[in-house]
């Protein structure tokens, strides 16, 4: 068997349209999944159970069952109760929000538990409120601290975007299918999305040991 490479040259352009789309998803729904994680951790940590409990339910229900699943159930199945269609690219931002914000859930719980009590303490006797605390004492601690953990999230979810290529969405997966089913270079195409897919997720680990290491010399000062 050959290696076709004028096959890769006259896909790349596709692919890397692919690659785009696959970069907008991750970066949309690791962003919406930030402001849906910050809120579901303060309410996972809150006093009240009226909180606690959806918080923990909706965690405990994203982590417990296949991204593959919540996204069929978004696009297939939820339909049939709003009765209209969803565009597969709204599915698919929707399906991967509602997902990594369960994850970026916990990684906030943990950096947020991870600050000592006694930062707790210091803020409210300086007569700051508990919001005020949170806010302008212990969230940007953690913050620093889950820097890697929210790295390694936003990797997750660059692949694991790969999924929603079952609902037609054309981001890099997709293409690659849609390309092989017509030229028939499995081989050329996988690898050449593999190759993408690998460029990308350095590319973002170096991104984001740079960004630790800023960090790291701010808290040296
Ligand atoms: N692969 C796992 C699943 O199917 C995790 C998917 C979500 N990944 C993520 N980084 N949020 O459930």
């Amino acid at each position: 068997m050959e290696f076709d490479f004028s096959l890769i040259i006259h896909s790349i352009p596709l692919l890397l349209r692919g690659a785009g789309l696959t970069l907008e998803i991750t970066a949309l729904a690791v962003g919406l999944g930030l402001l849906i994680g910050l809120v579901a951790s303060l309410a996972q940590l809150s006093k009240s159970p009226l909180l606690r409990l959806p918080a923990k339910v909706y965690v405990d229900c994203i982590r417990g069952t296949p991204l593959l699943i919540q996204i069929f159930i978004i696009y297939f199945a939820l339909p049939n109760i709003i009765g209209h269609r969803i565009d597969p690219f709204i599915a698919a931002v929707t399906a991967c929000s509602l997902n990594s914000g369960a994850y970026i859930a916990e990684i906030f719980r943990g950096g947020i538990q991870s600050i000592s009590q006694g930062q707790f303490r210091a803020g409210l006797s300086l007569g700051m409120t508990y919001g005020q605390t949170m806010r302008y004492i212990v969230l940007p601690q953690a913050f620093k601290r889950i820097i890697p953990p929210l790295g390694n999230e936003f990797i997750a979810m660059l692949k694991d975007s790969s999924l929603v290529s079952v609902i037609g969405f054309e981001e890099l997966t997709r293409s690659g299918q849609l390309i092989i089913a017509e030229t028939y270079g499995t081989l050329e195409i996988w690898t050449c999305v593999a190759i993408i897919y690998l460029t990308l997720t350095l590319t973002i680990s170096r991104f984001v040991a740079a960004l630790e290491k800023r960090f790291r010399k701010s808290d040296d000062r």
